[in-house]
């Protein structure tokens, strides 16, 4: 096991006020008599995993479910206990984002806030069965910039049904003139088994090939707004002059570039040496076993040489930055890379050691990485 060198740690914090159509992540709706033993629990699972962990970390996050959602005492226990990092990220939906709130997780070192704003448009909220509007949204990011919050990012669904492109443009530009440091876009999946699936699921289905436009529009749009489209969904404002701070989530970067990372909570995934656990996504067995100081269930699976590698190359090629094919040059399939290259999907960069998709291949996406793999 890697000594003290991982540098990336995931939190996963379950608690809902109730549950969004659209939405499989681990959610637990309710419960409020148990925020305090579900921090005592992640605190036991930190004293058992967290010999992992370098001293100082580049990033935490704390994700969801509604981190926000936790009560206050014990979001700041939490807080308070976690290793110091470069970037502390907290997951938050708009309705929960009051004063004290922000206070709170400005004293606690949190330097910034994923707001999952979704969409600006009433009629399109409610088939998300989303409570907050527009007005929450932007209430939020008044709220958090008297906090002195200088790194804010909105999460964005789009593909919602009945939206049409003019809907479209009104999110982008609603969110555009709240001028957030980051935006996340993503295309509505259709998750197998949800409430919203069942209702829904054919027409996401038969609006698959509109929803190639409606990306492009969304790339045009933020990046004619000077937006830099620093992975698939991922945008971000660039460096200013004054600033030069580097707006990309460095959390989600160290996925990408395919960095070890430990998660704590329920469902909560890690992945170091080769190694990738998910433990159990059963509030109720995870506090037992914690509480008797046992390790709770988990999911492990080792993964093979050839799969690592081919995960890097899948997830690198989704960034704008060229990926060194140094160790990769195996995962990479000779024939099919001269064909993509050919066709201007591909380019190759320092003599052929870097690889990178071009504008089309970014919107083309996946597919194209998926043919490149040997
Ligand atoms: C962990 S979730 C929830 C964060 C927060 N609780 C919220 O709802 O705003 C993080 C993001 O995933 C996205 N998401 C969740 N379910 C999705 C789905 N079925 N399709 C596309 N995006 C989804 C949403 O944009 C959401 O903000
Ligand atoms: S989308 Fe967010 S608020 Fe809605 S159920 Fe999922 S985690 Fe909870």
């Amino acid at each position: 096991m890697s000594g003290r060198s991982i540098r990336h740690l995931y939190v996963h914090l379950p608690f809902c006020a109730s549950r969004c159509g659209y939405c499989d992540f681990v959610t637990v709706v309710g419960r409020q008599g148990q925020h305090g033993a579900y921090v005592d629990a992640l605190l036991a699972e930190l004293r058992l995993e967290g010999g992992v962990l370098a001293p100082r970390l580049e990033s935490v996050f704390l994700g969801g479910g509604t981190p926000t959602l936790t009560e206050p005492r014990e979001l700041e226990r939490l807080l308070r206990s976690l290793p110091p990092a470069d970037e502390v990220t907290v997951e938050a939906n708009p309705e929960t984002v009051t004063p004290a709130l922000a206070l709170l997780l400005r004293e606690c070192g949190v330097t910034r806030v994923s707001l999952g704003a979704q969409s600006f448009q009433p009629r399109l909220l409610s088939v998300l069965d989303r409570h907050a509007g527009a007005a929450e949204v932007r209430r939020a990011v008044y709220t958090l910039r008297d906090a002195s919050f200088d790194n804010i990012s909105f999460d964005l669904i789009y593909g919602i049904p009945a939206q049409s492109a003019a809907d479209l443009d009104a999110d982008l530009s609603e969110a555009l003139a709240l001028e957030p440091e980051h935006l996340s876009c993503y295309e509505l999946e259709a998750k197998p088994g949800t409430r919203f699936t069942h209702a829904h699921g054919a027409e996401l289905a038969r609006q698959a090939e509109t929803m190639e436009s409606y990306f492009e529009r969304i790339v045009a749009r933020l990046t004619e707004a000077g937006y830099r489209w620093y992975e698939t969904a991922n945008f971000c404002r660039p460096p200013s002059a004054a600033e030069g701070r580097d707006l990309r989530s460095r959390h989600n970067l160290a996925y990408w570039r395919g960095r070890d990372y430990l998660g704590l909570g329920i469902g909560a995934v890690s992945t170091i040496d080769g190694r990738r656990w998910r433990t159990t996504p059963r509030l109720g067995r995870y506090l037992a076993s914690l509480r008797v100081g046992e390790r709770p269930e988990r999911e492990l699976e080792t993964l093979p040489e050839r799969v690592r590698r081919s995960e890097r190359v899948l997830l690198g090629l989704r960034l704008d930055e060229p990926l060194s094919l140094d160790d990769l040059a195996e995962a990479v399939d000779p024939a099919a890379l001269e064909r993509l290259e050919r066709l201007g999907l591909v380019r190759r960069a320092a003599a052929g050691d870097e690889l990178a998709l071009t504008e089309r291949g970014r919107f083309l996406g996946g597919g194209v990485t998926a043919e490149l793999l040997a």
